[in-house]
């Protein structure tokens, strides 16, 4: 062994360790795979110590000031969603969105030599150097395809697993038909503003979520995935949200700069406790769920009071709006908690403002409350859907209600929650 391949070694232990001290960590077979494949080979512009940080290291940038075209994506990530997928010993698995291959790898371990493993990337010069690096680290056997992901492939189809590593907008349909009847496809999936990794199992024809958890990635590129919406409402502020919802931004034009109504849950966190689950219950009880992006100038003007600058919930009806917000505690308080509320403008502002509110409390009395997902194929009848929120995107019609489903698969225990990025 050479000084850098022990000076690797080490960062990479260390990095595994961090990962199961943050408790993504779901199984022996997934810490093997981790502490065995070598990530600084398929991320070779890196140094050694950037190669073992947990961060996401862009492999190729994207058009000025925009997202990269691709990358690595965050160790924690990556582990987390491994975690979802639960791939084994002997698995056919698909992976949409090579990037440095550095996934497949992993794949390959935890599938062994009598699982396949498939990976498609829409670049050409991304799946070639893929296709490198795999070859170089002892992982030829992985077939690399060049390709929409969007189609899947079909050649090596059907799959036990499916996962997607580049965040899409909907779920093209070919994903389901490859997938094996019980098979799970984990995908980063965005919906009302806000991306999750959700662990979907195929069951009769249906997707049916098992997990979900907050995650942020490079969107998909390519048919039927730019379904969602942007429009400022005032300078600085920024609402994104998905086609088939009817939000105007004319109609909220000034809106920010009438007076609020603010309401308080009484529910409050701790710093860095997240808050993800009332955005995910919103997108299961409120048709006008969106995201609420502020920039600082906004901010610091008191125009608006965010919970979170770039990323709060909000809820949009007619020319009203409400959003997440918090207080910090005061000065002398003992313990150092943020109270949760929400802000509403407009007629209907103080209305929407409770109604969020509720939804903070509903969540506080169960943080732990995993919605119901359910994906269907475009088309399926209104009155064959579970009940809750139907979200229309072109391939499927998304349904989300926020009740603990009891399914016959238990559901992913799940790590600390931090926001992270692909
Ligand atoms: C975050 S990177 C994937 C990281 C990768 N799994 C790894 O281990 O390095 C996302 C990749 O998805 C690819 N991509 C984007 N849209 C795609 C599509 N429609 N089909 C296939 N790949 C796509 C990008 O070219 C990029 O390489």
């Amino acid at each position: 062994m050479t000084t850098t391949d022990t000076q690797a070694e080490d960062l990479r232990n260390s990095l595994i360790d961090h990962i199961r001290e943050a408790g993504h960590l779901h199984s022996s077979s997934i810490e093997r795979a981790l502490r065995t494949v070598p990530r600084h080979l398929f991320v070779p512009e890196a140094t050694l110590q950037e190669a073992y940080a947990n961060k996401a290291i862009t492999t190729k940038p994207g058009p000025e000031g925009g997202r990269p075209a691709s990358c690595a994506s965050q160790p924690t990530v990556v582990a987390m969603m491994l975690g979802q997928l639960d791939a084994r010993p002997g698995d056919r698995v698909l992976e949409i969105g090579a990037g440095t291959g550095y996934n497949a790898a992993l794949l390959a371990e935890l599938v062994g030599a009598s699982g396949e493993v498939t990976t498609v990337d829409i670049a050409p010069d991304v799946s070639r150097q893929a296709q490198l690096a795999l070859e170089a680290t002892g992982y030829g056997r992985v077939h690399v395809v060049t390709g929409d992901g969007v189609r899947g492939a079909p050649e090596h189809a059907p799959y036990q697993r499916i996962i997607v590593t580049v965040g899409p907008w909907d779920l093209p349909p070919a994903w389901l038909h490859q997938l094996a009847p019980g098979g799970r496809l984990v995908v980063p999936l965005h919906w009302r503003g806000q991306a999750r990794s959700v662990a979907f199992v195929h069951e009769n024809g249906v997707l049916q979520a098992r997990d979900s958890q907050l995650c942020g990635f490079i969107p998909m590129i390519g048919e039927g995935q730019d379904g969602e919406r942007t429009g400022r409402i005032a300078e600085g502020v920024a609402l994104y949200w998905d086609r088939d919802q009817p939000i105007d931004v004319e109609a909220l034009q000034g809106v920010l700069e009438e007076p609020g109504t603010t309401v308080w849950s009484g529910a409050s966190v701790v710093p860095n406790e997240s808050t993800d689950r009332i955005w995910l219950r919103l997108t299961g009880t409120e048709p006008g769920t969106c995201r609420f992006a502020a920039a600082p100038d906004a901010i610091n003007s008191d125009l608006c009071s965010p919970a979170f600058a770039y990323r709060s919930p909000g809820v949009v009806e007619g020319d009203s709006l409400a959003y997440l917000t918090l207080r910090g505690p005061e000065p002398d308080a003992v313990e150092r908690r943020w109270e949760l509320g929400a802000i509403g403008h407009g007629p209907a502002g103080a209305q929407l403002a409770e109604r969020v509110c509720d939804q903070i409390r509903a969540w506080d009395r169960d943080r732990t409350e995993q919605p119901v997902i359910t994906a269907y194929l475009a088309g399926v009848p209104l009155g064959e859907l579970a009940g809750g929120q139907v979200m229309d995107k072109q391939f499927t019609r998304l349904v989300v209600a926020p009740h603990t489903r009891c399914g016959s698969l238990p559901m992913i225990t799940a790590g600390r929650r931090t926001r992270m990025r692909s």
